[in-house]
Parts: structure tokens; C-alpha cells; sequence
């Protein structure tokens, strides 16, 4: 294949749910440019129009508007998040600190994710939660009067970062957090701080101090790191071509795949680097590269922790046996992800395997060959079809449809930068 030209990449995902959940605390009208419409954007969207903000459709190359009411409104009906994780767990810490009862479900793969890490540390905070399902969805938050919170953090997730932040910014209380290894995104903290809120860093705990309410702002979504990182993949397995993303977001606690595809022999340039509301911003250039394999730190994963897959089909095509260590939190992602990815790659002709926590992944140059079962997860249907643009590759993922979760009109992008080499 040849994968080259110039293109963008749709917002980022987590810049998106944040920026509507901060517009919707904010008292008045805020406008998102750039803004993802994908399905999980539209779950945290439709969640705040129940919660009493106003939005505007959110449509691919559109402005989205944001009327604020300065706190959200008791909801009439359960809060359908979808697929959405982030949806679930910021929401349940924005709602936290509002009193009423909210229920929130999702759909199958949702409902099966744990909540407890978040659900533990906001009843400390003063929240109450009545579960129906054990350790998951659905699950009925009834937000109260909070107290401030020192907690050190069992896993490092931003997801769980943020609702602790949010919580504190709704419930107006201080809020004390340390992550266990390796700093998980920072967008919450960078907006926060751009909004003009105090976020100190010492000796690795992050100190937040709500002071007033969120102020309105018009703000522009960068392309999403992790939506690049699918293509970056593409144009390093690619025979020839030289690929640009315009405008990607370039934060370093989201870029750690670039650390390691250049360790692989892959060498991705970052280039026209501007800032904007605290984010960096900068286009993406990628190369064919003839890839070795390396060991990922666990240090490293929360830093690369969506990138695990593209990187793991990758890894398959390296020369040597590349190790990922500690990746047990994939499997509560949108699927078990980590047994996916080892499956997967076994079914198209590789090897790979799950060693305790680790995945060991064997590179090798056969064309790979064989089905995919994606389980509904955006991530490893957009990492599998990628490894199928390999010259004499015959890949098939049982379902494309769900790429959508992030990245919509992804198959049709890729097919439009990767041309046949000619023979
Ligand atoms: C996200 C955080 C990550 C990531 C997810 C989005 C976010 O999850 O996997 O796709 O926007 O905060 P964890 O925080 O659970 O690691």
C-alpha cells in the first residue's frame, strides 16, 4: 500500500465530553468548534439535555452551542450513556454534587464496566449511590452536601481523576488526589486551569480549589491523538507515502505512542506546534518504517492506554517478540481487551499471548490472514483494519459499524489514503 497526503482527524474524545460538561455548568451561552460527533459525544450530549442544558445538533463541521443553566436539573428519565465510559463516570461526578437522584445505564458492554472506582471515593465525598447490578450499571447517584477529599487513587485513570475534580467543582469543596504509576491525561486539569481555577502539582499529589462559578467560553476541539494514532499506524506499515494530520492534539500525557513507535524504528514528526486553551496543537507526520520490537513500560501505559491496540498490531509485524507490561485495566475497557487483542492477532495468523498482566506479541512478516471479532469495541475494529492494509493481507472484522463509537467515516477515510502499490 501507499498511505500519504494530508488530512485531519475528528475531535478529540476527551476534550469533547469535558468541554460540554463544563459549558453545561457554565451560566450562559458557550460555542465548541471542532467538537467530535461520534456516538459517545452524542451520549454525553443527550445525557445533558435531560440534565437541563441546551445543545445544539451536534453536526460534523458545526459550531455546537451550549446554554448553561449554571447547575444542572433533576433529570425526568434514566441517563442512557451508551458506550460512553466517560460519559458514566464524569457525569457521575458532576452529579455528586447536585441534590437530587439521577439513574444512569448504558448498553451492554457499559453496563458490564466497573463503577465502584468512582462510586467509592464520591460517597467518601458525601454522595449516596444505590446499585442494581453489583460493581456496575445501572446505578442511581443521589448527589448531597460534600466534604473536601484526600485520596490516593488505587488505578490511574483520568476518567476517575476527572469525576473526583468534577465533583469538587460542583459540590464547591477542595479536593486532594495522587495517581498510583504513570500520569494518566491531564485535559480536565489544563481546562480547569485555563478557566482560571487554582490546579497545583506537589510531590505527585494534584490540589484542586474551587473558587466560583465556570465562566462561559468559545473554544476549538483539536483532532484526537488516539483517532491519529490509527492512521499513523497505517502509513508505517505502508510501502511507500508520507501522511500529514493537520492539527492533531499533541498533550504528552496522550502522545506516549509516539515515544514508543520511535523505539520501534518508526520516526513520526511533530510539527507547527501552537497552543490553545492550554493544549498543545501540532500536525502529525508519518513514514513506512521497518519496525523492531521493544518492551513497554508500565509507566508508560496510562500514557498510551487507547493506543495499546494499533501498538499491539504493530508489534506483530516487528522484528522480535515486543512485551506490553501490566495492561490488566484492558480488560475493562469497551471490551476485554486484552484477551481480544491476543485472540485476534492468533486468528489472523500471529502470535501473541497474555502472560499474567503482560501481553507478549511476536512479530512476523506473513501476510496476515484470517477473522476478527471485534465485540463491538471501536478500537480493535479500527487496529485490525489497519493490519489489513498490509501488502497480501485478508482481513476480516465482524463488525465496522462500531468505529463510529469514535471516529465516524473511519473505514471510508482509510481507504481513501491507502492506495494499491503498483506491482
Ligand atoms: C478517558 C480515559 C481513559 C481512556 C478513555 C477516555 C477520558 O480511560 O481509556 O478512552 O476521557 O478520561 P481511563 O481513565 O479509565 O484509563
Amino acid at each position: 500500500m501507499i498511505v500519504g497526503g494530508i488530512t485531519r482527524v475528528p475531535g478529540d474524545k476527551s476534550i469533547t465530553h469535558r468541554t460540554l460538561l463544563l459549558a453545561a455548568m457554565a451560566k450562559g451561552t458557550s460555542r465548541i468548534g471542532g467538537a467530535l460527533t461520534s456516538l459517545d459525544a452524542r451520549s454525553t450530549a443527550r445525557a445533558l439535555r435531560q440534565l437541563g442544558a441546551g445543545l445544539s445538533p451536534l453536526r460534523p463541521e458545526s459550531v455546537v452551542t451550549v446554554e448553561g443553566r449554571g447547575r444542572l436539573r433533576r433529570p425526568e428519565a434514566v441517563l442512557d450513556c451508551g458506550n460512553s465510559g466517560t460519559t458514566a463516570r464524569l457525569l457521575l461526578g458532576l452529579l455528586a454534587g447536585h441534590r437530587f437522584a439521577a439513574t444512569l445505564t448504558g448498553d451492554g458492554s457499559l453496563r458490564r464496566r466497573p463503577m465502584r472506582r468512582v462510586t467509592v471515593p464520591l460517597a467518601q465525598m458525601g454522595a449516596r449511590f444505590s446499585e442494581t447490578a453489583g460493581d456496575g450499571l445501572p446505578l442511581t447517584v443521589r448527589g448531597g452536601p460534600l466534604v473536601p477529599l484526600r485520596y490516593a487513587m488505587p488505578v490511574s485513570s483520568a476518567q476517575l481523576k476527572s469525576a473526583l475534580l468534577l465533583a469538587g467543582l460542583a459540590g464547591g469543596v477542595e479536593v486532594e488526589l495522587r495517581e498510583p504509576h504513570g500520569r494518566s491525561r491531564d485535559h480536565t486539569e489544563r481546562l480547569l486551569r485555563a478557566f482560571g481555577y487554582r490546579v497545583d502539582e506537589d510531590d505527585g499529589w494534584i490540589r484542586f480549589g474551587p473558587a466560583g462559578r465556570v465562566g462561559t467560553f468559545e473554544l476549538q476541539v483539536p483532532g484526537d491523538p488516539s483517532s491519529a494514532a490509527f492512521l499513523v499506524g497505517a502509513a508505517v506499515l505502508a510501502e511507500a507515502g508520507e501522511l500529514r494530520i493537520a492539527q492533531v492534539g499533541v498533550n504528552p500525557t496522550r502522545t506516549g505512542f509516539l515515544g514508543v513507535l520511535e523505539r520501534m524504528g518508526a520516526r513520526i514528526s511533530v510539527e507547527d506546534v501552537s497552543e490553545h486553551f492550554g493544549e498543545p496543537v501540532g500536525d502529525l507526520v508519518a513514514r513506512p518504517a521497518a519496525l523492531r520490537a521493544t518492551e513497554v513500560r508500565a509507566g508508560e501505559i496510562p500514557g498510551l492506554i487507547d493506543e495499546i491496540p494499533m501498538l499491539a498490531v504493530l508489534a506483530s509485524r516487528a522484528e522480535g517478540t515486543t512485551v506490553f507490561r501490566q495492561v490488566g485495566e484492558l480488560r475493562v475497557k469497551e471490551s476485554d481487551r486484552l484477551g481480544l487483542i491476543a485472540e485476534n492477532l492468533r486468528s489472523v495468523g500471529a502470535r501473541a499471548e497474555v502472560v499474567g498482566e503482560d501481553l507478549h506479541v511476536e512479530g512476523g512478516s506473513e501476510p496476515p490472514r484470517g477473522p476478527v471479532r471485534s465485540a463491538g469495541d471501536h478500537r480493535l475494529a479500527m487496529a485490525f483494519a489497519v493490519l489489513g492494509t498490509v501488502a497480501g493481507g485478508r482481513i476480516r472484522v465482524d463488525d465496522m459499524g462500531c468505529a463510529a463509537v469514535s471516529f465516524p467515516g473511519f473505514p471510508e477515510v482509510l481507504r481513501g489514503l491507502a492506495r494499491r502499490a503498483r506491482p
